[in-house]
C-alpha cells in the first residue's frame, strides 16, 4: 500500500512557520528590539540597509546569553520567558513563544554574537537558511549583536511581495518612533543605509521623548492625559484639533508597554475626536493603557500586534473618557451633563393654530439667531470642573470687537493679539453642542410654525430614511408629517432655523443618512445628522453682523465644549501676537 502523505522535513515547516512571524523587514526588526528589550537593555542600536532588504543589525548593552543558550536560543519553541502554561496568562515580556529567532534564521544569513556576565568568553554563531554554519567562542562585551543578511534570500516568493525600500524603511522608522515613545527610559539609535535617523538617550519621562521625537508644531499641540477608569489607567499625550493627520498611523497605542494596533482601541480614540474633526483627518495620539495583565489576552496574533481585552467596555470607556476630558476638561457625556433639563422638557408639541400664535415675522429675529437657541450654558451643579464649558471663562467674551471684515470674518483682539474669528464655524459649533445636548437629554427644541406649510417630494429610498429619522427632526425643532407615501410636509422649524434652507438642509440630511458607511453606528450617524443642521443653520460667512449678534455669539461661544474648532474640525480662530506684529514693523 502506498501513502501520498508526508510529514514534511523540519526545514520546510520551519520556514512555513516562519511566514507566520517574520513577513517584512519590519516583523525582523520588531522582534530583535523586542528581545534586546526583553533582555534589560538600556541602550539599543538598529541599523538597516535597502530597507533592511541587504542588512538588519540590531545590537544591545542588556544580559546577554550563555555559550549554551546561544545554541537553543535559535531552537524553535525555545524561551527563557515562559515556563508553564500558567504564565501565558500573565505575559509580562515582550516575546514569549521562543520562536522569532529560530523563524528568522531559517530565511536569511544570521549572525549571532552574544555574551553574559559570566567570565566566559563569548559566543558567535552563523546560520544560514536554519542550518548551523559555524559556531566560534569570541571576546566580546556584555549584550547581544544580531546581524540578519539577505532577508528571503531563501524563499523567493516572499522577496518578491516586499515592497520598494522606500516603502519598508518607512514602517521601520514607525516601529522605532514607536518603540522610542514606548520606552522613554531606554536609549534608542537608528540609522538607515548608513544616515543616523535617531538619536534618543534615555529619559525620565515620556513628555521628553515625544520632544526629542517631534517637531516644535506637535509638541506645541499636545496636551497630557492621565485618566483612571476602574483598573485601567489611560496616559500619555494627544494633539489637539486642529491639529490632524491624514491617515491613522500617528495613533500610537501600548498595552502594558505592547505596541499594538487595535480596533477597539482605535475606534475609542477615533470616536473620543469625532466633533473634532473633519471626516477622512486623525489624530496624533500617544496612549499608554496599564491594566492587570490578567486583563488581556497578548496571544492572539502571530506578530503580537493585537490583544484580546477581557473587558473590552472598560478598556473604551477609559480611553474615551480619558482623551475627552484631557481635550475638553469633561470626560465624555458624563451622567447627567446637566443638572436641568437644557430646555423646558417637553414632547413634541404640534403646531399651534395660527390663529392664536401666530408666528413671528423671521425678518425680526435676526439678532436672536444666536440669543434664541432656547439653552443656556452649561451649569455645573458641582464645584468638580466636569462641565463641558470652556477652562477660561468669558474667554470670547471679554475680546474686544473690531469689526467684520467686508464679507467675512469677525475682527476681534485681546491685549496681546488680533483674532479673526469664523463666525460661521463659531456659531455651527455653538448650535452643535447645544444640539447634542438636546439629543443627550432627550428633550425637545422649540418649534416655530410656518405661515404656508412646505410640501417636499422625495424619491421612495429618501422619503423612507428621513421618516427613519423623523424623531430627531421633531425633537431638534421641525415640525414633519408624512403626506402620502413620497412626499413630506414642513409645518414648523426651530426658531433659529431660515425656512427657506429646509430643503437644501433635508438633501444634506438625507445623504448623510444614505451613507453606508455610518449606518452600522447610530451614534455617530446622529451626531452627523446634528453637525448638518448647525451648518446650514449657522451664519453664513459673508452675512453682516449686527454689534448685538457679535456679542451674543462670543457669550455662547464661552459656554462651549471646544470654543477652538467647528465640528468638523477646522479652526475658529486665527491669531496674530501683538509682539509678532511689533517685529514685522520694525519695532522692538
Ligand atoms: N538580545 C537578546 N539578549 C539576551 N537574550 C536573548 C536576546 N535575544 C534572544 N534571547 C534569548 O533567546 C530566546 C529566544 O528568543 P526568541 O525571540 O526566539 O523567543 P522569545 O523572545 O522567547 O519569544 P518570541 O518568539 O515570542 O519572541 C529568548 O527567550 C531569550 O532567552
Ligand atoms: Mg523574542
Amino acid at each position: 500500500m502506498s501513502t501520498r502523505i508526508r510529514v514534511l522535513d523540519e526545514g520546510v515547516i520551519n520556514r512555513i512557520a516562519a511566514g507566520e512571524v517574520i513577513d517584512r523587514p519590519f516583523s525582523v526588526v520588531k522582534e530583535l528590539v523586542e528581545n534586546s528589550i526583553d533582555a534589560k537593555s538600556t541602550a539599543i542600536r538598529v541599523d538597516i540597509e535597502r530597507g533592511g532588504k541587504k542588512l538588519i543589525r540590531v545590537r544591545d548593552n542588556g544580559t546577554g546569553m550563555s555559550h549554551d543558550d546561544a545554541f537553543l536560543a535559535l531552537e524553535r519553541h525555545a524561551t527563557s520567558k515562559l515556563t508553564s502554561e500558567k504564565d501565558l496568562i500573565s505575559i509580562a515580556t515582550m516575546g514569549f513563544r521562543g520562536e522569532a529567532l529560530a523563524s528568522i534564521a531559517s530565511v536569511s544569513r544570521l549572525r549571532l554574537i552574544t555574551c553574559d556576565e559570566s567570565d566566559e568568553p563569548g559566543t558567535e554563531l552563523l546560520v544560514e537558511g536554519g542550518v548551523l554554519r559555524k559556531a566560534e567562542r569570541i571576546g566580546s562585551g556584555r549584550g547581544t549583536l544580531v546581524e540578519v543578511a539577505n532577508l528571503f534570500y531563501n524563499v523567493p516568493v516572499r522577496l518578491k511581495f516586499l515592497k520598494e525600500n522606500r516603502w519598508e524603511s518607512d514602517l521601520i522608522d514607525e516601529l522605532i518612533t514607536r518603540f522610542a515613545l514606548a520606552f522613554p527610559h531606554l536609549g534608542f539609535t537608528y540609522s538607515q543605509d548608513g544616515r543616523l535617523k535617531l538619536d534618543a538617550p534615555p529619559v525620565k519621562s515620556s513628555i521628553e521623548r515625544v520632544h526629542t521625537v517631534y517637531s516644535r508644531e506637535v509638541r506645541d499641540n499636545l496636551v497630557a492625559i492621565d485618566y483612571a477608569f476602574k483598573d485601567v489607567r489611560v496616559h500619555g499625550h494627544v494633539a489637539k484639533p486642529p491639529y490632524v493627520k491624514s491617515n491613522m498611523r500617528s495613533v500610537f497605542t501600548f498595552v502594558n508597554g505592547r505596541s499594538v494596533r487595535d480596533r477597539l482601541v482605535n475606534s475609542a480614540v477615533m470616536r473620543a475626536f469625532s466633533n473634532l474633526m473633519e471626516r477622512g483627518r486623525y489624530p496624533l495620539a500617544i496612549l499608554f493603557l496599564e491594566m492587570p495583565p490578567e486583563q488581556v489576552d497578548v496571544n492572539v496574533h502571530p506578530q503580537k500586534a493585537e490583544v484580546r481585552f477581557r473587558k473590552p467596555k472598560v478598556v473604551s470607556d477609559a480611553i474615551l473618557n480619558g482623551v475627552h476630558e484631557a481635550l475638553m476638561g469633561a470626560p465624555f457625556n458624563p451622567q447627567p451633563i446637566f443638572r436641568e433639563p437644557i430646555i423646558p422638557e417637553r414632547p413634541y408639541i404640534p403646531i399651534p393654530e395660527r390663529k392664536e400664535d401666530p408666528p413671528r415675522e423671521r425678518e425680526t429675529l435676526v439678532p436672536s439667531r444666536f440669543e434664541a437657541v432656547p439653552l443656556p450654558p452649561a451649569k455645573p451643579s458641582e464645584p468638580e470642573p466636569a462641565a463641558l464649558t470652556y477652562a477660561e471663562p468669558g474667554r470670547y467674551a471679554s475680546m474686544g470687537v473690531l469689526g467684520q471684515l467686508p464679507g467675512s470674518f469677525l475682527v476681534l483682539h485681546t491685549r496681546e493679539e488680533l483674532v479673526i474669528l469664523d463666525h460661521h464655524a463659531a456659531h455651527e459649533r455653538v448650535l452643535f453642542d447645544r444640539l447634542l445636548a438636546i439629543e443627550r437629554e432627550s428633550v425637545s427644541s422649540e418649534c416655530q410654525g410656518l405661515l404656508i406649510p412646505k410640501v417636499l417630494e422625495y424619491s421612495r429610498v429618501e422619503f423612507r430614511a428621513l421618516i427613519a429619522h423623523v424623531n430627531l427632526l421633531r425633537r431638534t425643532g421641525f415640525a414633519v408629517e408624512e403626506f402620502g407615501d413620497k412626499e413630506i410636509i414642513v409645518k414648523g422649524v426651530p426658531p433659529w432655523f431660515r425656512e427657506a434652507d429646509v430643503e437644501d438642509l433635508f438633501a444634506s440630511l438625507i445623504e448623510v443618512m444614505l451613507d453606508t458607511g455610518l449606518r452600522g453606528d447610530p451614534t455617530r450617524l446622529n451626531e452627523e445628522l446634528l453637525k448638518n443642521i448647525a451648518c446650514k443653520a449657522a451664519v453664513k460667512e459673508p452675512s453682516e453682523m449686527h454689534p448685538s449678534e457679535i456679542r451674543a455669539l462670543l457669550a455662547s461661544l464661552d459656554a462651549s465644549s471646544s470654543a477652538d474648532v467647528c465640528p468638523h474640525g477646522r479652526p475658529l480662530t486665527v491669531r496674530y501676537p501683538l509682539s509678532e506684529i511689533r517685529k514685522k514693523m520694525g519695532r522692538k
